[in-house]
């Protein structure tokens, strides 16, 4: 890694995101160059540019990561391929994610809620970034294995917990840092009483028409841009708007930027689901990506969304505890401290 751009690389995990980009954005315009992560990269937080590196010239942009991710993620991974295997493989993935797929999950989604949202209750703090995460890991087992084996579960979860560690740590690879440890292992009756009044149970037609709860969900992926940018890189030199970028640069469509951009999400801090009552402007919302590499798990990923937000919504009240509320960037962002919060029935 080059000493001189550690600066950059060590702000973009410690800043505000939003101001990192927002700050460049300013200062060179919707395309300029920087380096991250040792590597000579372009940003692009212009809709046109990043639809034509994502979508109409894809061909000539690779996806890759940073050599340290990469290595972690593994060369395997459906994100490296690309033409013809990549279509192959992208084709089975996404049979997992029909309609028809999801459908039958949506009862087995609900279980898992109905199972710890009670225990949710008369607890004094219950950390939901926590707890969200234990959700989305078993929705993803039982997604991958059509149910919850639950001997498999805990070794896989050790491990999975491993990686998520190193993969959102800086990629420091000596003993005792989390990407080192990461790189060595590449109420019952309260139940009962929910599920029978969720007898009438969501059905994946409900899960269609709640246009309130989507909205909401649209909102938090645009305002949260979970994945803030990602990575691709130049296949040959390619002329670009005016500008040269060398074979081997990398190039980052700023999803983060464009979300955040008032241009398009006029007051973006502001948190307004009724946005989205009008669709946005084209290639202005990627949450989930666009073009061929785009999220094969995007409908799964509202689907479980939807479902947790409705029970929690029409069964429970909450609460935060003390002044928690606020968002920090590990670089990925987070709800400061997991948003402690306290949970009771409503009446
Ligand atoms: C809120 C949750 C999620 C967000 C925000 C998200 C976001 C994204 C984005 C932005 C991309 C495109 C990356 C790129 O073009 O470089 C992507 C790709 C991908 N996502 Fe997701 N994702 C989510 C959940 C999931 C889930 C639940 C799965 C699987 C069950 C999944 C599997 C994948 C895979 C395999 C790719 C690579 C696809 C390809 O290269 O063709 N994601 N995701």
């Amino acid at each position: 890694m080059g000493w001189p751009y550690l600066g950059e690389t060590l702000k973009l995990y410690t800043e505000n995101p939003n101001s990192f980009f927002s700050n460049r954005k300013k200062r060179y315009g919707d395309i300029f160059k920087t380096h991250i992560l040792g590597c000579p990269c372009v940003m692009i937080s212009s809709p046109e540019a990043a639809k034509i590196v994502l979508v109409s010239k894809a061909h000539l942009f690779k996806p890759t990561y940073p050599p340290s991710k990469e290595k972690m993620i593994g060369p395997e991974a459906l994100f490296f391929h690309q033409g013809a295997y990549h279509s192959k493989l992208k084709k089975l993935v996404q049979a997992s994610f029909l309609p028809c797929a999801l459908k039958g999950a949506v009862s087995q989604i609900e279980n898992i809620v109905l199972d710890f949202l009670p225990t949710w209750e008369n607890n004094n703090s219950i950390n939901t970034l926590v707890e969200m995460k234990k959700y989305a890991f078993d929705v993803a087992i039982i997604s991958a294995f059509g149910d919850r084996k639950e001997l498999e579960v805990e070794g896989i979860k050790h491990l999975y917990q491993c990686l998520e560690k190193g993969y959102n740590s800086m990629p420091l690879n000596f003993p005792g840092t989390p990407f080192h440890k990461s790189m060595k292992k590449e109420q019952e009756g309260v139940r009962q009483s929910l599920i029978e009044e969720a007898n009438r149970g969501l059905t994946w037609e409900d899960t269609r028409n709640m246009p309130l709860t989507s909205r909401v969900i649209q909102e938090t992926l645009r305002t949260a841009s979970i994945l803030s940018f990602t990575f691709r890189e130049a296949v040959h030199d390619v002329e670009f708007e005016g500008y040269l970028i060398p074979k081997g640069w990398k190039v980052l469509p700023l999803f983060r930027s464009i979300h955040h951009c008032a241009e398009f999400f006029p007051q973006p801090e502001k948190f307004d689901p009724s946005r989205f009552e009008v669709p946005p402007r084209p290639n202005t919302y990627m949450p989930f990506g666009n073009g061929v590499h785009s999220c094969p798990g995007s409908e799964l990923a509202k689907l479980e969304m939807l479902i947790f937000v409705h029970h929690l919504t029409t069964t429970y009240r909450w609460k935060a505890i003390g002044d928690e509320d606020g968002i920090q960037y590990g670089p990925f962002p987070v709800p400061k401290h997991g948003f402690p919060i306290m949970v009771h029935p409503r009446k």
